[in-house]
């Protein structure tokens, strides 16, 4: 991973986090969406392997909570690295705004984002039922929390 970088972005990138979350998601965001939710505040990382996008994460902040809205990585780079750079940058980067409490949900069918979230210090304290449509059935999504340090 030397030539891997995470950097913020913005609504120009918008197309480029459009291909990432198209590649991830059953019902991805449209370029407009993701470009309103960039102009209304929320953080975007990307993360690029030299010149090649390979992921990004998206978080809302209110006050000194965050939520995780969408994290992605490229389906070839899976199981590099880059998810866990991407988590625990967009961490780092709240702690130091002041940021104590980060949120997410995650389907109960995702095991890899499970794992993730897991190792990475978050612990469950919810469930929300039949949260996630599937094309054989409703999934809960787990609601997990990890408390950041003041500062880190
Ligand atoms: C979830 C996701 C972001 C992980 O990204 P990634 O770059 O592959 O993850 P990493 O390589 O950093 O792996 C971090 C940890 O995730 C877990 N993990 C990753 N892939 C896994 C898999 N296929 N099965 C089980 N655990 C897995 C492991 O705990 C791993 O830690 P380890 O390498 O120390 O064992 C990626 O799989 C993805 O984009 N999935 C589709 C979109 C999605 O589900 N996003 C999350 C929505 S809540």
């Amino acid at each position: 991973m030397a030539d891997l970088t995470v950097d913020a972005v913005g609504p120009d990138f918008a197309s480029v986090l459009f291909a990432l979350h198209r590649d991830s998601f059953d019902h991805p965001w449209s370029e407009a969406e993701l470009t309103s939710l960039m102009q209304t505040g929320a953080l975007t990382l990307l993360a690029a392997a030299g010149e090649v996008p390979v992921g990004f994460i998206m978080v809302r902040t209110v006050l000194d909570e965050a939520e995780i809205l969408t994290l992605a990585v490229s389906p070839a780079r899976r199981g590099c690295g880059f998810g866990r750079k991407l988590l625990e940058a967009g961490a780092e980067s709240l702690a130091r705004s002041g940021v104590v409490r980060l949120s997410l949900e995650v389907a109960q069918d995702n095991p890899a984002a499970r794992a993730l979230y897991k190792t990475s210090g978050f612990e469950q304290v919810g469930r929300r039922k039949a949260y996630y449509s599937r094309p054989d059935g409703d999934v809960d999504a787990l609601v997990m929390q990890r408390t950041l340090m003041p500062g880190a």
